[in-house]
């Protein structure tokens, strides 16, 4: 059974279903209403452990009622929560999310505590990284606290793992360089690349600059399409299973947790824990909201 830290963000996420998304000066009606648990860390955790994984997490929430709920959902999945801080001066993190009628989500974020996720936290935590095959990171929690989470996880021997999610232009040369893999979508990619990514041959493009960079495995998620890798001269487009998607959103986190509960510590199962991943995240699009869509090992052992 993997072990895995997460340093990331705790979002309470605030839903609302249209038809289509609101233009600028526009105002519409929505079709529904909900809040669901979220947040692009959370959600990964949660992916992880219902995958099996041993789980544990770095993060923050504001002293509030949807903090103490979100430390209560995380606590009910087993994971680890004694690396996540209460902090008096910021309410917990907020997401504001339209889903359309396509499945598609535009997403815009109240950091709030997760921005005070900071250096001391993760030193003082560092046991829980250094116990780990794999220690996560995104970036809705500052990258000098995750920098020093991925210093001490390869002064331990624990490789790390970066979501670069939300898209970042100049990711630092110095986390980059204590990156052992890089799982960007194709929008993601493409900010950080430059290459424009839809397929297969833009993939590997976008891979070969990520590789410049200095990191040997690489991921590129394309949405329906499936996931791309390129790692140790072997690379593909493993395809994503065909699905009638209502919500998008949390698949990214559904994937890379899912792929960090199958994957060896030397990433030489990747094709395997790919589609593993496709498999979970393909649940994940069928089903409303960040946490709740979040599959089960049981269920992803049966999609075919
Ligand atoms: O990746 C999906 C997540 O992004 C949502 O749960 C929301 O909280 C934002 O962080
Ligand atoms: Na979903």
């Amino acid at each position: 059974m993997n072990k895995v830290t997460i340093i990331g963000s705790i979002n309470l996420d605030t839903n609302l279903r249209v038809e289509r998304m609101v233009k600028p000066g526009e105002t519409i009606h929505a079709k529904e209403h909900y809040s669901a648990a979220g947040g692009k860390g959370a959600n990964q955790a949660v992916a992880a452990a219902r995958s099996g994984c041993l789980t544990s997490f770095i993060g923050a929430v504001g002293n509030d009622a949807p903090g103490s709920e979100m430390l209560n959902l995380l606590k009910q999945e087993k994971i680890d929560i004694s690396g996540i801080t209460t902090v008096n001066n910021e309410s917990t993190g907020q997401a504001f999310i339209s889903v359309d009628d396509q499945g598609q989500n535009s997403i815009t974020i109240y950091a709030g505590a997760n921005y005070d996720v900071n250096v001391k936290d993760i030193e003082q935590k560092s046991e829980l990284i250094a116990s780990s095959d794999f220690v996560i990171a995104q970036f809705e929690t500052p990258v000098d606290a995750t920098i020093r989470g991925f210093e001490i996880a390869h002064a331990n021997g624990v490789r790390t793992i970066l979501n670069p999610a939300p898209a970042m232009a100049k990711i630092p040369v110095e986390l980059l360089k204590l990156t052992d893999m890089i799982a960007p979508n194709e929008t993601e990619a493409e900010t950080i690349t430059g290459v424009h990514v839809t397929d297969e041959a833009s993939a590997r493009q976008a891979a070969a600059k990520l590789h410049e960079l200095g990191v040997k495995a690489v991921i590129i998620t394309i949405g329906s399409k499936g996931a791309f890798y390129d790692f140790n001269g072997q690379s593909e487009l493993v395809p994503a299973f065909k699905v009638k998607a209502v919500d998008t959103t949390a698949a990214g986190d559904t994937f890379i947790g899912a792929m960090a509960s199958l994957l060896k510590p030397d990433f030489s199962n990747l094709p395997e824990a790919i589609v593993f991943a496709n498999k979970a995240s393909s649940l994940t699009v069928q089903r409303y909201g960040a946490q709740p869509s979040i599959p089960y090992k049981k269920e992803i052992l049966q999609v075919q």
